[in-house]
């Protein structure tokens, strides 16, 4: 069973459930509502081929202490009424950890995608959840090398942990042809060279003086480059509070589906994000990639890839080094993170498939 409830667990989930329903197994998709916009939602559905979910517990929003009660409660109700031989959870939102403790304390076994990213920064509410889940795992599936370094520095027996790929990866590498900027910039009726922008981290998004320092430096941007910026509906309300539309050359848009945003991201001069996703992407399109923030549990990002974290001080500056065909210190692409060729699916599914057949006992290496 599948626990899907945010936007970036769809993109990961899209290839798993592709690649499990290719050897046939059994499997179920709930939708936990955390994410219920048509355009954080239901698009992912519609462009990325998952099946429509069994169920929807339509949690929705709330603070996190709300969320996460709601979302157990819901799925506490789910697992006990279908019980699941397996519960599977994608990345480090709040329906991921609510999946992980409901299932651990079911006796159900849990496979955690996306395990072992470290910020080592407490104060993100995702660096509490993927600490958590790992805890919770019996299967813990690693993106990239240094993720399995840290299950093992925090007592993850090996036996747990397999180094899959990136099923994120797999989504774009599967879509690449399908990515047509041109015609997405006639539709949006877009300019030709922009700046790819999203934010949503509370650190960024939360707090008004911080929102008014960094539209600040949005618009220090747009005077060097038009902005293109889908809006992520967490930072709607600040963002707009703050006057980031009252620049002729910022374009603010709806949230944009899967196909629509990565076209955006492909064409972009450079992005600016604060996403875990878009990181990754960047890095495998090549397109530099402006993080705005102090640290990231993706730092393959920036030692195999085309991202660099920047403060907002340093953006407009960053921006212009960019337009004048200076580097920005980063690897650009010298070689891709191994295993991010677009099979991270079908490995997670292979060991699914042992592991259901009974090659590895269910839960035996639970808390080693
Ligand atoms: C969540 C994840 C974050 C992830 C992001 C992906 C947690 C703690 N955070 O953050 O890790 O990077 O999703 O996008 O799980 N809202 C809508 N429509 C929607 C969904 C949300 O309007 O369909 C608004 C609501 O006002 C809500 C706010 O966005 O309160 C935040 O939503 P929530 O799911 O709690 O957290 P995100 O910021 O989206
Ligand atoms: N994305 C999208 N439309 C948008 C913004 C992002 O389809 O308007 C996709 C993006 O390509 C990536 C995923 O959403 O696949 C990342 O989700 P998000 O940034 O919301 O979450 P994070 O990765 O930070 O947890």
């Amino acid at each position: 069973m599948h626990i899907v409830g945010a936007r970036p667990n769809f993109v990961k989930a899209a290839p798993v459930v592709s690649a499990l329903d290719a050897r046939g197994l059994r499997q179920s998709v709930v939708h936990t509502g955390q994410h219920y916009d048509d355009r954080m939602s239901a698009v992912f559905f519609r462009e990325l081929g998952l099946p429509r979910p069994d169920v929807d517990l339509e949690v929705g929003s709330g603070s996190h202490a709300e969320q996460t009660a709601a979302l157990m409660t819901g799925l506490e109700r789910e697992f006990i009424e279908r019980s699941p031989g397996l519960v599977v959870v994608y990345g480090d939102v709040n329906s991921t950890l609510a999946a992980g403790l409901v299932a651990a304390k079911l006796h159900i076994p849990v496979a955690h995608v996306e395990a072992g990213l470290r910020s080592f920064d407490w104060s993100m509410p995702e660096e509490v959840n993927r600490r958590l889940t790992d805890q919770l795992a019996d299967l813990c599936f690693a993106t990239s090398p240094e993720a399995v370094g840290h299950l093992a520095a925090e007592g993850v027996s090996v036996d747990r942990v397999h180094l899959v790929g990136n099923p994120m990866i797999d989504t774009l590498l599967a879509r690449l042809d399908r990515f047509d900027t041109a015609a997405l910039r006639e539709r949006l009726e877009l300019p030709e060279s922009y700046v790819a922008a999203t934010l949503h981290r509370p650190a960024n998004v939360d707090d008004p003086g911080i929102v008014a320092r960094l539209v600040a430096r949005l618009h220090e941007v747009a005077d060097q480059i038009d902005v293109v910026m889908p809006v992520h509906p967490r930072g709607r309300a600040s963002l707009t509070a703050a006057g980031l539309a009252e620049h002729p050359r910022v374009h603010l848009l709806e949230p944009l589906g899967y196909i629509d945003f990565v076209a955006l991201v492909r064409g972009g001069t450079a992005v600016v994000t604060d996403s875990g996703g878009v990181q990754e992407e960047t890095t495998i399109l090549g397109v530099p990639c402006l993080t705005l923030r102090p640290n990231t549990e993706r730092p393959i990002t920036i030692t195999h890839g085309s991202n660099r974290l920047a403060t907002d001080s340093e953006l407009p500056g960053l921006v212009s080094k960019i337009l004048a065909g200076e580097g920005i210190d980063t690897a650009a692409l010298a070689d891709v993170p191994p295993l991010w060729d677009g099979k991270a699916g079908e490995r997670i599914a292979a060991v699914l498939a042992d592991w259901t057949s009974g090659v590895s006992a269910p839960g035996a290496n639970r808390g080693a």
